[in-house]
């Protein structure tokens, strides 16, 4: 039990970097109170003490300021950073390693009783502030949800979904679903390296590198052309064709 419980914490410290010590995560980080009391809501939720089960979870949500339905289900090392105004639906399930920062509604479109009416968080999901995941479909593993971005419809394993209703931006970003290795772990659903002088220096150079090569490639097609021209001596149509395409190239190279 013990070893869940620091294993939870520290996976906290890792993707919060405000987190200075376990002390500090267990006694000021209503994210992991709340999921405690969902534990225990949960566990009678299931052995069919359901009111029992609803109070602790209203208590639950007047101290951490988090509504999770005792019916939800939680997997490992689930974070819900800052947590204020998060709510987790009747019939969610969340992966592990996913985090979830304040505001987040995790919902229902449907009023119909009994079936899946929340969506399914795969692992290492992570879904930014003011997000609204609305409906009872997945989000892939290592997938990200912009802040404040309503999401209706499946979002693939390592995309990232932003606007109102949510769009892909990119389909195959690579995230890890491990949040135990900080160094994968895209610090509040940010791109790593982006602003990167290196990164950027490499772009620059891939750019000048493809251009280069559509320019080589044309010069070569001039030259093969200028290969097949006939060598008539005398033949002055020849000699001005072959005159105009040596101008092209120069006019070319000169760009
Ligand atoms: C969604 C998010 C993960 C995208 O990060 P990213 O992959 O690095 O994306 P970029 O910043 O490169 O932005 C790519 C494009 O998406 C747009 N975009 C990014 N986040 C957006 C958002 N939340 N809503 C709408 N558009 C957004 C950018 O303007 C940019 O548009 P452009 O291509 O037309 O210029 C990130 O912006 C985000 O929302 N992080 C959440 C942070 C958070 O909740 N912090 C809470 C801390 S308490």
């Amino acid at each position: 039990m013990f070893n869940s419980l620091f294993d939870h914490v520290d996976s906290i410290i890792v993707r919060d970097p405000a987190a200075r010590n376990r002390l500090e995560v267990i006694t000021c980080y209503p994210g992991l109170h709340a999921v405690w009391f969902h534990r225990v809501s949960h566990f009678l939720w299931g052995i069919g003490l359901k009111l029992i089960a609803r109070l602790l979870s209203v208590f639950a949500r007047f101290l951490t300021g988090i509504e999770i339905h005792p019916g939800a289900k939680i997997g490992r090392r689930v974070f819900l950073d800052h947590g204020l105004g998060i709510v987790i639906g009747e019939t969610t399930e969340i992966g592990d390693d996913c985090t979830i920062y304040q505001g987040v509604t995790l919902g229902g479109t449907s009023l119909y009783k009994g079936v899946k009416r929340h969506p399914t968080l795969g692992k290492g999901v992570v879904v930014s502030a003011g997000a609204k995941v609305l409906g009872g479909f997945t989000v892939g593993d290592g997938a990200r949800v912009g802040s404040n971005a309503v999401a209706l419809k499946e979002i693939p394993a390592g995309a990232t979904a932003v606007g109102i209703p949510a769009r892909i931006l990119h389909p195959d970003l690579p995230q890890s679903a491990d949040s135990k290795t900080k160094e994968y772990f895209s610090a509040y659903g940010v791109t790593p390296n982006v602003d990167d002088p290196v990164s950027m220096a490499l772009k620059g150079l891939i750019d000048a590198t493809i251009e280069q090569e559509a320019k080589i490639a044309a010069l070569e097609k001039m030259i093969a052309k200028l290969n097949n021209t006939p060598a008539v001596p005398g033949d002055a149509t020849a000699a001005s064709d072959t005159k105009r395409d040596l101008d092209a190239i120069k006019e070319w190279l000169k760009e």
